[in-house]
């Protein structure tokens, strides 16, 4: 794992955009991974903006989603579904035929995971995974005590994570359950993007950085990866210790 802090969010934001621009000119064709929440909304504004800028062609690049709220309808605002069509696919003018995300409303869960999982090897892997930190250190949907071995999965939400989630809908939903690419796709991702700011986030960076490697804390297992990237800015490490700080 490399570690990187940052003066200030938007820093942040753009050395991550900075980075998947950079691998899709490498590499157009590839697999690319995104997550939802308020840490990568700048990211992928300043994706979408350096996209255009530097004219980069996502035509050829394949899209899927970590994760999704399980009985939320893809056009729900708030659901994962909308936010990556909103903020990202639509912006980078990216075809619907080029993106495969979890439907939150399959009839079968447990297909829809298979279909991710097939997804994913037939294609060789991710090659670039942008994910946050959920407040109680969850990755995607893989929350404290997930079995580490697991593919996409169906998961009980933590009280947590069902909290922070209303915040992003409107309208109140009935979640309980997320959907989620599993430990092992992370793990694997050939670029870990792992992405954390703000004062809020600052016990959750300094437990991944400071307490053992467990599924505890999932998001923890970022420091095993051997080209996983932690990029935080200057709020979430404010609570980090000193020889912590120093180490790349
Ligand atoms: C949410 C999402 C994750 C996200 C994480 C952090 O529940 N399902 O994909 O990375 O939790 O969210 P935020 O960035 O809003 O703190």
């Amino acid at each position: 794992m490399h570690k990187k802090i940052f003066p200030s969010g938007n820093a942040m934001a753009a050395a991550a955009a900075d980075i998947i621009i950079d691998l899709v000119k490498d590499m157009p064709d590839a697999l690319l991974c995104f997550a939802t929440g308020n840490t990568p909304i700048e990211t992928y504004r300043l994706l979408v903006q350096k996209a255009h800028d530097e004219q980069v062609d996502f035509s050829r690049c394949f899209c899927i989603g970590l994760d999704e709220w399980l009985g939320v309808a893809p056009e729900t605002s708030g659901s994962c579904h909308y936010i990556l069509h909103q903020q990202l696919f639509s912006p980078l003018g990216i075809a619907a035929s080029q993106v495969h995300l979890f439907d939150g409303m399959a009839a079968d869960p447990e297909l829809e995971c298979k279909k991710m999982n097939i997804l994913v090897a037939e294609k060789g892997g991710v090659d670039c995974m942008v994910v946050g930190v959920g407040l109680n250190g969850h990755v995607g949907f893989n929350e404290p005590g997930v079995d580490t071995k697991l593919g996409a999965h169906v998961q009980e939400l933590h009280q947590t994570t069902l909290d922070s989630g209303k915040h992003y809908f409107d309208t109140p939903v009935p979640i309980r359950k997320g959907i989620t690419l599993g430990l092992t796709h992370v793990m694997h991702a050939k670029l870990l993007l792992m992405l954390a700011n703000g004062t809020h986030k600052a016990p959750v960076v300094k437990q991944l950085l400071q307490d053992e490697v467990s599924n505890v804390l999932p998001a923890s297992f970022i420091r095993r990866h051997g080209n996983g990237w932690l990029l935080l800015d200057e709020a979430a490490a404010c609570m980090l210790e000193e020889q912590v700080l120093l180490e790349k």
